[in-house]
């Protein structure tokens, strides 16, 4: 294979570890510098040049994006997205991971369990948040922070609302978030390769700091994962759409706390701790996905006019319980399921013989119009009735 690493830092232990590995294996992995791609769409199928020529053909990507280049950098990725190039970190993965916020939403979506956090602006409901997400001592985070630096602590509310006017007042946007006490100073990072964690490491904090991270003195340890937070680890690194992936961890005494999902990890660290050769891992990897570069299924599949993809649910009245999927006349009615969701299981291409339960939500691709009548009723919050108008409602003018 032929694997361009995307990196600034060609010096850096993570890129020549990568790259090591690669050669190691026989594949053929260059260093090159992000910042030195020019994106070209003025002919007839997207194009990458590269430090002022066409760039020759490649079979995967790797992309060590940093963060100050995110933007670019993510292009960059969705460019080769564009020209079918594999690559285990889409550029939408790399751009939600980054966003701290935007990273915890898509997450809190699926069930992922997350340090209760809160977003506001308004200097009015940052007291509120600040009680909603269990009061003082509270964690304030710069949405875009690394390596510890933008993560404050703060010992009381008048403290908290001072240092988030402060932020607000200079354009920052923040996070308030519970600060998980039982796991001061102790974090989990589980490297994920795929579908599975292939390293994981404690960090501690140095002395009375209450950040883990190594930037800030934190010390390493290897640990064997306990299922619940391997399983969180792959969960998120799954959502967010990110094949390689460094997930961060707290040990609150109600199991895996997911902190962050970052989509460049150092290796540095996890492999010092851990001994594992995990630069290896990654290129292993690649290789072998380098067939199935990523595709927008939702964009391709709605392509042809009529049909595209929809989440069914089973409901209780709707005849389908209890019968199987060959007898539920899906099939007839154009509908061809794709996976089914039971709980917390999926069942990727289901058999004819699967029996329906209720609560089984069926992603299926097939004529939008058949579907429309199984499309599960938008749930509603709060039940809610609605006041009269106290005047009559005036006839809309004519015309
Ligand atoms: N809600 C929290 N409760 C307890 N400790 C936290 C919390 N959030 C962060 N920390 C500590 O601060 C460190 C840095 O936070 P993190 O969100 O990972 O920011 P960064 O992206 O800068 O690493 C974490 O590794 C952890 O040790
Ligand atoms: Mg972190």
């Amino acid at each position: 294979m032929k694997l361009a690493i995307l990196s600034r830092a060609p010096q850096s232990y993570s890129t020549q570890r990568l790259r090591t590995a690669a050669a190691q294996r026989g594949h053929r992995a260059k260093v090159l510098n992000t910042l030195r791609f020019a994106i070209d769409l003025s002919g007839e199928e997207p194009d990458l040049w590269f430090r002022g020529r066409p760039l020759s053909d490649y079979d995967a990507i790797l992309p060590r994006i940093g963060n100050s280049i995110t933007y670019f950098g993510t292009a960059v990725v969705r460019q080769f997205e564009q020209m079918d190039v594999y690559t285990p970190n889409t550029a939408n993965g790399i751009a939600n991971a980054r966003d701290k916020l935007r990273a915890n939403q898509i997450l809190s979506r699926h069930n992922i369990a997350l340090p209760a956090t809160a977003f506001v602006r308004n200097r009015a409901d940052v007291r509120p948040a600040i009680e909603r997400v269990g009061g003082a001592p509270v964690v304030i985070k710069l949405l875009e922070g690394t390596q510890g630096i933008g993560v404050i602590l703060a010992p009381q509310v008048k403290v908290a609302e001072a240092i988030i006017e402060t932020l607000h007042s200079t354009k920052q946007n923040v996070l308030i978030q519970k600060f998980i006490a039982e796991s001061r100073g102790r974090d989990i990072r589980a490297l994920v390769v795929g579908d599975r964690v292939v390293a994981a490491m404690r960090r501690v904090a140095n002395g009375d700091e209450f950040r883990s991270n190594v930037h800030r003195g934190g010390t390493v340890e290897p640990v064997t994962l306990d299922p619940a937070f391997e399983a969180a680890a792959v969960r998120s690194a799954q959502i967010m759409g990110l094949r390689v992936a460094g997930v961060d961890m707290l040990e609150s005494d109600d199991g895996p706390l997911v902190m962050e999902v970052n989509s460049s990890p150092g290796l540095q660290g996890i492999e010092t701790a851990t001994k594992l050769d995990v630069a290896g891992a990654i290129i292993d990897f690649i290789a072998n996905q380098v067939g199935f570069p990523e595709i927008d299924v939702r964009q391709r599949l709605n392509v042809s006019t009529g049909y595209g993809v929809a989440e069914l649910l089973v409901h209780a009245d709707a005849g389908l319980v209890g019968q199987s999927l060959g007898e539920s006349g899906l099939w007839e009615r154009d509908i061809t399921v794709l996976t089914l969701h039971r709980g917390a299981t999926v069942i990727p291409n289901p058999r004819k013989g699967v029996v329906l339960e209720v609560g089984d939500r069926l992603l299926c691709f097939g004529k939008l119009e058949e579907m429309r009548s199984m499309i599960p009723e938008r749930r509603r919050r709060r039940q809610r009735v609605r006041r009269l108008p106290k005047e009559p409602i005036p006839d809309a003018p004519a015309g």
